[in-house]
């Protein structure tokens, strides 16, 4: 029996329909920028394996520091417990991130790492003398992951279908959509500014905080909008008493041509979501960093003030040692030099593919490039699945969101795999057209 055979006979995959979907790919290795199927042929991952591989994979140094550190210590519970590379990495994130972020937070994964930061938010409130502030702002089309509270404040038209009984009450903040370069685009962002205000009005003193994606919003269909959006937002919720959660779960480690998205609009959130490439891409990690400010509410005699959250797998010392060195490979590298000839590339290819018929839009961040299809219905879902399906066959994976292609290759790829993978999308939305 072949792999797929044996996958479907017992195997239950996420945000996939096993009834109509296609076989999955037998993934058997892979290696930088490409991933080796058990036929033999190699298909190249221009979607880093859903936004986790950040330089390449199986890194021989990544490789190295997993075998090293599972023979010296593979894990230790993190309660009443430390060690070296939790310690160390937590330095090296609060030396990264953002200013004003001096504490870490361990958890497993994206969602994760979210839920950690809308409970931070509540706890601190409530231990900062103001426990009505309970509700959460949240962006249009914004997503956090797949748990309960993530859901809640993610958009839920397309995710959380049967249990959006279950999810909280989060008002929606509109969001100005720009195309091509966000860094450079200008938005009317006045309607989304009085609609806010609007909220905050009605919010009152119950607004715990905003959590936003910062610049790209992921899922939601590698939407953009500007700095001076994120700017004016956070500005607003903080003179009403609400923090300011980035969620750079996908944007983080350079994604976006700087090292965290934030920092495009000079924002310093309170709390920063980081999982993803945090790794690499090789291992489950995520990390909440926050504020001394957030920290000190949590401290006191009373053992009930303590932040009461923890998994089992916290800060795992594997997973530790890949993300330390994934950070210093990440640096030698050179990788933000190579984001940027990344952009530049997206910056030539894309804007003539506006021409070709169907084609709403194009845009492009750092590693990002995006090509966002007419509409939104099923045709244009249809004609997306097209052009996957060509690339595949011309060994290039894309995963559509609905009507918007896009790229996120691993950054360390060869220029000039990316460009013939865009030659393949271009052809395949010229014959899907
Ligand atoms: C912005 C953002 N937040 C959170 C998540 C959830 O991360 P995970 O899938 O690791 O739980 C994702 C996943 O795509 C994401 O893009």
């Amino acid at each position: 029996m072949s792999l797929t055979d044996r996958d479907r006979a017992v195997v239950w995959h996420p945000f996939t329909q096993a009834a109509t979907a296609q076989p999955p790919l037998p993934v058997v290795g892979a290696q930088g920028s490409w991933l080796y199927l058990a036929d033999g042929t190699r298909v190249f991952d221009a979607i880093s394996s859903w936004w986790t591989c950040l330089i390449g994979h199986s890194h021989p140094r990544l490789v190295a520091a997993i075998a090293e550190q599972a023979a010296r210590l593979d894990h230790v519970l993190f309660a009443g417990c430390t060690h070296p590379g939790a310690v160390e990495l937590a330095e090296q994130l609060v030396a990264r991130a953002p200013a004003g972020l001096k504490r870490v937070f361990y958890s497993d994964d994206g969602s994760t790492a979210v839920e950690v930061a809308l409970k931070m938010a509540v706890q601190y409130h409530a231990q900062n003398g103001q426990p009505q502030r309970t509700r959460f702002l949240a962006l249009e089309a914004g997503y956090h992951g797949d748990t309960i509270g993530a859901m809640s404040v993610g958009d839920p038209a397309d995710f959380a279908g049967p249990f959006a009984p279950l999810l909280w009450p989060v008002a929606r903040v509109p969001v100005p959509v720009v195309d091509g370069d966000p860094l450079l685009a200008d938005a009317d962002m006045a309607p989304a500014l009085t609609e806010l205000d609007r909220l905050l009005a009605t919010q009152g003193d119950t607004l715990a905080a905003i959590i936003v994606e910062p610049i790209v919003q992921g899922a939601g269909g590698m939407r953009f909008h500007p700095p001076a959006f994120l700017r004016a937002v956070a500005e607003r919720v903080r003179a009403r008493g609400g923090l300011v959660i980035a969620d750079e779960v996908m944007t983080g480690f350079g994604r976006t041509g700087a090292l965290f998205a934030s920092t495009h609009a000079r924002l310093e959130p309170d709390i920063l979501c980081l999982a993803k490439g945090l790794t690499g891409g090789m291992l489950p990690l995520a990390a909440t960093l926050a504020t001394e400010t957030i920290f000190a509410a949590f401290l006191g005699p009373d053992a009930r003030r303590a932040l009461l959250h923890g998994h089992s797998f916290t800060a795992n010392p594997i997973a530790c040692a890949v993300a330390l060195a994934s950070l210093r490979v990440a640096e030698d590298e050179h990788l933000l030099e190579k984001t940027a000839e990344l952009h530049r590339f997206y910056r030539d290819f894309l804007p003539p593919l506006s021409g070709l018929p169907g084609v709403r839009a194009v845009r492009w961040l750092g590693g990002i490039g995006v090509v966002e299809l007419h509409g939104g219905g099923y045709h244009d879902a249809l004609r997306s699945q097209q052009v996957r399906d060509h690339c595949l066959q011309h060994g290039v994976l894309i995963r559509p969101l609905g009507p918007v292609l896009y790229t996120m290759p691993p950054l360390g790829s060869d220029l000039a795999d990316v460009a013939r993978a865009w030659d393949i999308i271009a052809t395949g939305l010229a014959g899907a057209a």
